[in-house]
């Protein structure tokens, strides 16, 4: 039986244990997208700290799709060499890099949270970000930035920009691609009746709703090695019940959608598209909806959100409720959760002992 603890073989790839890294933006870059020292001791810190898979924050395939001028990128080689020490970091520790390819859509062009994620207009510093719709629909927070309708032009430079950031991904020496396809950003903005109000090839039924997520992961796919794995993150509900809009049901057909162009898990998250969501909270909060797609589907799934305690996430692996699991906020507060969860399920001192970094070792060989 699976455990926390257990490696996972997708593809080629062996993944130490079922712990990832869920990805966080750090907003840190120098206005350049460029990663610096913050993300190679972030990134890195989490990897010695014993996470199977360490996932970058969401990195913008192109500038506009940042949400701030601070946000990762990986639109150019420079990009990627940037990122190739990190990787390589990450793996000398036995951990997998990976990294999430994100365009924000028409929650781009914003200061960052200690400064309020105020829309910013192009003659501010900002740029005019791409939208499905340019129909009135709420803002996610703060007012509307300059909002601009993707345009046949748009929609294939999105898919091109997707297929050259996962090219560079590689380069940079990454082992796991994820689409990021949830939280209100671009991708999730084209799959839901909410924010999409399409009238041609890319809006109205769920087949042309989802057609830019399955192009993107068709080109992505197109470059990414057959060896290596992909992952998707959704939104697995819209959180509004109460209006046409992405629900689980459409979650878990997109699912098997994906499975079948070569996505090998589905990273489940939820919400982020609209203010007046109805989303709960607390331990597991998305669990459910993982656990719908895992159970529903034949893909791998991760479930996330309110994970914190290493016997917690043990029990969703072992009761069959998710394959990974993604921790969030947890690794902000202890980057060494995974070491903690070794010390926390392992009986065996020695076992104990062999998992944790030979550097450190003697904090657990009394
Ligand atoms: C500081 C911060 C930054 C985040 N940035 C991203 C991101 O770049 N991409 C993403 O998909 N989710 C992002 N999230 C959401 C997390 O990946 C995660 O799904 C969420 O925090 C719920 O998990 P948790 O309860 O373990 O924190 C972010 C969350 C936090 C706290």
């Amino acid at each position: 039986m699976a455990d926390l603890l257990s490696t996972l073989s997708l593809r080629e790839t062996e993944i130490p244990n079922r712990i990832a890294v869920s990805p966080m933006c750090q907003y840190s870059c120098k206005s350049d997208g460029l990663a610096t020292d913050w993300h190679q001791v972030h990134l890195g810190s989490r990897a010695v700290g014993g996470a199977g898979i360490v996932m970058t924050e969401a990195t913008a395939v192109e500038p506009r799709g940042r949400i701030t001028p601070y946000d990762l990128g990986i639109w150019s080689d420079e990009h990627a060499a940037a990122l190739e020490p990190i990787t390589e970091f990450i793996r000398d520790q036995g951990s997998v890099p990976g990294i999430q390819l994100a365009h924000a859509g028409h929650k781009a062009s914003k200061t960052r949270p200690w400064e309020g994620n105020v829309p910013k207009q192009p003659d501010e510093g900002g740029w005019e970000v791409l939208s499905p719709s340019p129909s009135a629909y709420p803002p996610f927070d703060g007012d509307r930035p300059a909002l601009c309708k993707a345009d046949a032009d748009d929609i294939q430079g999105v898919i091109d920009a997707y297929r050259a950031a996962s090219e560079r991904s590689l380069e940079a020496g990454f082992e796991i691609a994820e689409v990021h396809a949830a939280h209100g950003y671009l991708l999730h903005e084209f799959l839901s009746p909410v924010t999409n109000r399409r009238t041609d090839n890319y809006g109205g039924s769920f087949e042309n709703r989802t057609r830019l997520l399955r192009e993107v992961v068709t080109a992505v796919r197109d470059v990414w090695p057959a060896e290596k794995p992909l992952f998707v993150r959704i939104s697995g509900t819209d959180w509004l019940e109460v209006r046409e809009s992405w629900n689980i049901e459409q979650s878990m057909r997109l699912a098997d959608d994906l499975a079948r162009l070569g996505v090998d898990l589905i990273d489940v998250s939820s919400g982020g598209l609209h203010p007046e969501q109805e989303a709960p909270g607390g331990p597991n909060f998305q669990v459910p909806l993982a656990e719908r797609v895992r159970r529903g589907t034949d893909v791998a799934v991760g479930a996330v959100g309110g994970i914190t305690e290493p016997q917690q996430a043990d029990a969703l692996v072992r009761n069959g409720r998710a394959d990974i699991v993604l921790v969030g906020r947890e690794f902000l507060r202890d980057p060494y959760f995974g070491l903690r969860a070794v010390g926390d399920l392992e009986r065996d001192p020695d076992d104990i002992a062999e998992q944790w970094p030979v550097q450190y070792r003697r904090a657990v060989n009394k």
